[in-house]
């Protein structure tokens, strides 16, 4: 994998993905509500997520994170079956081409499919290759943080 410090940055990912839903109508904390991170690597992130009370699973195609956390292996090119099951996607770090060999127009298409009407996708440091793909509606961009958020119709 990639080398990259992930120590300090839960928190501050945490509260920066949380306003942002915040601002978007959405409590990732509610009852119910499903969050999938692409890409989730050793699963601090998704641990850190879990212990504060959202209900999220990973995604990686070689997860190296404890066998206690929820995380499927598999491509981001090709998730799992169930469509607008999923309420938040958020992927840090896990498009870039230069490192891995992806498919970005898959992977676009298969968060709009797993995505809810309505649902969000946060990209954060992400390289995508690809302008745009049907139903993913680039909402918000800022550059300084590198992220994009994304909307269902
Ligand atoms: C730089 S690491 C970032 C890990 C984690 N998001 C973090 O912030 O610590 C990128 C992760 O994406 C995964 N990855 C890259 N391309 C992928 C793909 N097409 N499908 C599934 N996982 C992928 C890699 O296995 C790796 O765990």
């Amino acid at each position: 994998m990639k080398e990259y410090n992930d120590s300090y940055l839960n928190e501050g990912n945490y509260r920066t993905y949380d306003e942002i839903l915040r601002t978007l109508g959405v409590d990732w904390k509610k009852p119910g509500v499903r969050v999938l991170e692409l890409g989730s690597g050793n699963a601090k992130f998704l641990d850190y997520l879990r212990k504060n009370g959202v209900n999220a699973v990973g995604v990686d195609i070689r997860p190296t994170g404890s066998v206690e956390l929820p995380q499927i292996t598999t491509r981001v090119e090709q998730l799992f079956n169930a469509t607008e099951s999923v309420d938040v996607v958020l992927s840090i770090q896990v498009f870039d081409n230069s490192f891995y060999q992806q498919n970005h127009l898959l992977m676009m298409q298969e968060i709009a499919r797993v995505l809810k009407p309505g649902g969000i996708y946060i990209a954060h440091g992400e390289q995508i290759e690809i302008a745009s793909v049907p139903h993913l509606t680039l909402v918000t961009e800022l550059s300084e943080f590198g992220l994009q958020v994304y909307k269902k119709s």
